[in-house]
């Protein structure tokens, strides 16, 4: 590797197909003027400030700015402040980082020309060890450890804007903690078809029946969509015979009925397939397979735990009705880890 400062200069004619060689090296303003190099390390260091208060402005605007707060601008309409004022923000924060950084390359960084010689793909020892101390020396031309308002700033706004992302995790919304692990199920809760809203009675399935259903809630009791997927039950009517289930769960059925939480233990899709001759529940997404019989079991697919069982009963007008809530956690087995 050779290095120029002022071009290959001969006294001779060129002929056309001589090596040129480099222009003579111009020196920029700061390179030999002081005061120069002292106005650019400012002009670097305002623009790395400036990007800081805009990522401030960032944040403030994500806290401060209402998200029903709209305002109109020609051609496109009524917009959204926060969404506006958070994309005007940031991008000018990044966008400031770069000029200074452009800047800094432009006026204070050495600029001498480079000549890199074709040579083998490994470079020799001595190379190696040349190419080393020219980024010491680069790094110390830099002024990197001299030009520390440069260095203050530039960490600064690189570490503010850094920061942003993590704003975003607020949109997320708000940690499932234990919602995961409650439902609307409770004893004494009747069993309602879903969709209608029929209460359900033993005597209205027959053996082969399937239906599905949600708690009968008091009056008024608000009903969100997540107590929509975490209460979604299927309950199948089997002879009694047919079924084999633990010791501690033989009093969870009424003859024959027996009920799971339809949220599929693998990923969460509804668990909204019976097959009738083998009395096997089928999860659509990835053809997890649950043994109705057994207290549905796992007998194919990746679900690695069964379906929860609500336990029921009948009431004393023959209804369905929960004996308790569920048991364990519905859903899938990641739920509980969260
Ligand atoms: S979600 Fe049911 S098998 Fe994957």
């Amino acid at each position: 590797m050779s290095n120029s400062h002022g071009g290959h200069e001969s006294s001779t004619e060129l002929s056309p197909l001589s090596d040129p060689g480099l222009p003579p090296h111009v020196y920029r303003r700061a390179d030999t003027e002081p005061a120069m190099a002292k106005k650019a390390e400012r002009q670097v260091a305002i623009l790395f400030g400036l990007s800081a208060i805009s990522t401030i402005a960032f944040i403030a605007s994500f806290v401060g700015i209402q998200k029903d707060v709209f305002i109109f601008i020609p051609l496109f309409g009524s917009t959204q402040a926060q969404q506006l004022a958070l994309g005007f923000t940031l991008a000018l924060s990044l966008f400031l980082i770069g000029a200074g950084a452009v800047h800094w390359a432009k006026t204070l960084m050495p600029d001498h020309e480079v000549i890199q010689e074709r040579h083998e793909l490994r470079s020799s020892d001595e190379d190696r060890q040349g190419v080393i101390e020219v980024f010491h020396e680069g790094a110390e031309a830099a002024g990197l450890g001299r030009r520390s308002l440069i260095k203050r700033t530039l960490l600064g706004s690189m570490g503010l804007v850094t920061l942003t992302p993590i704003l975003f995790l607020r949109d997320m919304g708000p940690l499932p903690r234990k919602q995961l692990e409650t439902t609307n199920w409770a004893a004494g809760r009747r069993l309602i078809t879903d969709p209608g809203g029929i209460v359900l009675k033993a005597a209205d399935l027959q053996v082969g029946a399937v239906a599905h259903v949600l708690p009968e809630l008091p009056k008024g009791s608000e009903i969100t969509l997540n107590d929509l997927v975490k209460d979604a039950v299927i309950v199948v009517r089997l002879r009694p015979e047919d079924l084999n289930l633990p010791a501690d769960r033989k009093d969870w059925v009424h003859d024959g009925i027996i009920a799971f939480s339809k949220i599929c233990s693998h990923m969460g899709c509804a668990v909204g397939l019976y097959e009738q001759q083998t009395h096997h529940l089928l999860c659509p997404c990835h053809q997890s397979t649950f043994d109705v019989e057994t207290g549905a079991q796992v007998i194919f697919g990746p679900a690695a735990r069964p379906l929860p069982q609500l336990a029921i009963t009948v009431d004393s007008e023959g209804y369905l009705v929960a004996k308790q809530g569920f048991t364990e956690p519905v859903g899938p087995s990641f739920w509980e880890r969260s």
